[in-house]
């Protein structure tokens, strides 16, 4: 039984259309004081697998309850898919007094299930926060199949460390050359800054790739550095479209084509879905 949290419904029925497995319907209720209530079905003896994207602090809630839900109603086994982890960038104390975010989550959810699936987290090294068995699944290549025909394609991303995921959406898309540029965030006030690489790419089409779009500012100070060097098109590309607050308007302000991401989080540019990754793992 695959047992889907309010915000990975799509996801989560991809994923059973995938594997043949049965989706189960959840109920999410709230007191009235506001707390949340997530129920499932009973299923005795069965494997659960819960699928829950942490986007929001709610998110998370929901995902530890229906932990606890499964064992109740009789699972035997509980697999937890999150196919995004949230609060994975904080993975490391950056300043006194600050917590390890990742590392109490992870925990958190070690407590409630056999094992956990990740799709593309931040760092890879957050498996290490769990204390069970973690499978990473990589979905950057599903990126690849909205593109339409690229003219000359440059797939950059905006740092080095996105280096492979751009990569890999190259490789699925089957030609291109890649490239990064260099990014630095002011720890103080978040504003970002983007040094371009001397790669050409005036009147080439461009697919800027990364692993989260959250604010947009990344992704929108790198679509204004490639128009101001002549680019033609420029595809925003990503696993992760958080796409907090104004993200979607900076990025169509900069000039973006479109703006491509997967399911792990289910918005309006979720054209492609991580299920086939999850089911292949
Ligand atoms: C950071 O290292 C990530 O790879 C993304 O570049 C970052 O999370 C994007 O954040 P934002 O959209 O807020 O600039």
């Amino acid at each position: 039984m695959i047992v889907p949290s309010s915000g990975s419904q799509t996801l989560a029925a991809t994923f059973a259309d995938e594997t043949g497995r049965t989706l189960a319907t959840p109920t999410f209720e709230r007191f009235s004081d506001g707390e949340l209530l997530a129920s499932v079905p009973g299923f005795e003896g069965e494997v659960a697998t819960i699928v829950a994207s942490t986007a929001n602090n709610e998110d998370w809630i929901e995902l530890l309850q229906l932990q606890d839900a499964v064992r109740e109603v009789g699972a035997d086994e509980v697999t937890t898919v999150i196919p995004y982890l949230g609060y994975a960038r904080q993975d490391k104390a950056f300043k006194p007094g600050q917590p390890v975010s990742a590392r109490a989550m992870a925990r958190a959810v070690s407590t409630g299930t056999d094992r956990v699936v990740l799709v593309n987290p931040h760092e890879e090294a957050v498996r290490e926060f769990f204390d069970l068995p973690v499978t990473v699944v990589d979905a950057a290549g599903t990126l690849a199949d909205p593109l339409p025909e690229l003219s000359d394609p440059l797939f950059l991303s905006p740092d080095e460390s996105a280096i492979d995921i751009a990569e890999t959406v190259r490789d699925a898309y089957g030609s291109g050359s890649t490239d990064y540029f260099e990014k630095h965030r002011d720890p103080e006030s978040g504003s970002v800054e983007i040094t371009p690489s001397d790669a050409p790419v005036a009147d080439r089409d461009v697919v800027v790739v990364d692993d989260i779009i959250a604010t947009g500012s990344t992704m929108s100070k790198s679509i204004t550095v490639l128009e101001e060097r002549g680019v033609d098109r420029v595809f925003a590309a990503c696993i992760h479209p958080v796409l907090a607050s104004n993200a979607v308007s900076k990025l169509r302000s900069a000039g973006v084509e479109r703006i491509i991401g997967t399911d792990t989080i289910e918005r309006a540019c979720s054209e492609v879905s991580a299920a086939s990754a999850i089911a292949n793992r």
